[in-house]
């Protein structure tokens, strides 16, 4: 009997297992590309310039970044640790956007050093160690204000990011957005160069967006030369069925259409639109291959036990996110078992998967589970001492490795006073 097996960017899922091992982070290079392209093709208005940038919490990886930076994007960075990683990259100083709520001195010192143009101001007291460091260095710093507009994004309540009381921000209203205007007016190295708001992720629904627009454009009516709009990220993507996304094309479409109109009706001119993407542009490219251990039957459950879980892929146990999955090396066979997949961690939470339908698996069999391209990786840990997997970016029939799978000794490796005294062991 011929079984069929996945396969992704032209090769099959069973020898990425094969040469890689389980678990493994599988991107469809070809799928980011197409996704670039949409982007760039349709986030494009004739009335003002645009710019995406790349929202890299999402999953970052040098190889990404430089096919970001191919494409014209630019990138958000969050910390000292990922704006690291982002000089490493081919990605233009000058397209770096510099985010995150607690900025500390050394993170801000290095962003002046390493010759950041952009940083996403989000409190005065940030904005206060901003202004001394461009004094110090005699160098103009471009500032974008995030605004709390009040808004939430329809979304599960954890990753909503801009309700009044979020540590994100501040109103426009707000006595701490009137220091910031003063603390720009009052310094020649600091440059106002627009606001910027994000009102959620995994947004379905435009509205939410549309009701944003509105009340930013309206703040940018007091001042008297054109800014930069920014109006965030969190594009929606499906995880299962039950999730019914716009298409991406069209919704870009539509916010540039908003965005035109609210300004003609509004009489307010910008320098340029932003959006912020990080979730749409790699997640739907992402897959995760497991090997299923062993199964076990409870009065209402059937466990699939993979040699995975929370330590690569948090999101089911953090928000009960959904994922959808297949046996990867038999994707025709009948589904006929109403499955739980469990993970490995010593955890109860540790649930991938609660009640899926899969065939009848033996041990040893692949598991993929589908659109864990953003915020599986970049959120994975080392809970139990899972080492953590590889990733892979698959085109054209062509594997390659973008971040090697740790090893054991790789978990010993921060370890200082043992390492020294014993050195490391490798026969145990
Ligand atoms: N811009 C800002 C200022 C953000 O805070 C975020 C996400 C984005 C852009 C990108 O949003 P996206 O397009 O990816 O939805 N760990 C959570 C998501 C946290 C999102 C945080 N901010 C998850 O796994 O669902």
């Amino acid at each position: 009997m011929t079984m069929s097996i996945l396969e992704i960017g032209g090769v099959k899922a069973t020898a990425l297992a094969d040469q890689f091992k389980t678990p493994l982070y599988v991107y469809d290079q070809q799928h980011i590309e197409q996704t670039l392209a949409t982007f760039v093709d349709r986030f494009k208005s004739t009335q003002f310039s645009t710019q995406i940038i790349y929202a890299s919490k999402a999953f970052q990886a040098i190889y990404l970044l430089n096919l970001v930076a191919e494409y014209g994007l630019g990138l958000d960075v969050v910390t000292g640790g990922e704006l690291f990683v982002a000089t490493q990259s081919n990605m233009p100083r000058n397209r770096i956007y510099f985010h995150g709520n607690n900025k500390s001195l050394e993170e801000l010192d290095l962003a002046f050093k390493w010759g950041v143009q952009h940083i996403i101001c989000d409190n005065v007291m940030e904005l206060e160690v901003i202004g001394q460091l461009a004094q110090k260095y005699q160098q103009e710093m471009n500032i974008m204000l995030r605004l709390n507009v009040g808004i939430e994004a329809h979304t599960h309540e954890y990753i909503i990011t801009s309700h009044i009381d979020s540590k994100f921000g501040f109103a426009w209203e707000s006595e701490e957005c009137r220091k910031c205007l003063d603390l720009l007016a009052n310094n020649p190295y600091l440059k106002l160069e627009g606001i910027h708001s994000h009102i959620g992720s995994q947004i379905f629904d435009l509205t939410a967006w549309y009701a944003s627009i509105d009340k930013l454009v309206t703040y940018l009516k007091a001042f008297n030369e054109p800014l930069v709009l920014n109006i965030g990220g969190g594009f929606g993507i499906q995880y299962t069925a039950a999730d019914q996304p716009l298409d991406l094309g069209e919704s870009l479409t539509s916010l540039i259409s908003y965005v035109e109109k609210a300004l003609a009706e509004q009489q307010v001119t910008i320098s340029k639109l932003m959006i912020e993407p990080g979730r749409s542009l790699v997640g739907n490219a992402g897959s995760t291959l497991y090997t299923v251990g062993y199964q076990k039957q409870t009065p209402e459950k059937l466990y699939y036990f993979v040699d995975g879980g929370m330590s690569d892929n948090l999101r089911p146990s953090l928000y009960q996110a959904k994922y959808a999955c297949d046996i990867a090396n038999r994707m025709d066979a009948p589904k006929t078992e109403k499955v739980t997949v469990a993970g490995k961690c010593c955890e109860s939470g540790d649930i991938l998967i609660e009640a899926c339908l899969l065939p009848v698996a033996s041990q040893g069999d692949l598991l993929v589970t589908y659109a864990t391209g953003a915020y599986g990786y970049s959120m994975s840990n080392q809970y139990n001492k899972n080492v953590t997997p590889a990733v892979v970016f698959v085109k054209d029939g062509i594997a390659h490795e973008v971040i090697r799978r740790q090893t054991f000794e790789d978990l010993l490796h921060y370890e200082v006073t043992e390492k020294k005294k014993r050195g490391f062991k490798n026969d145990v």
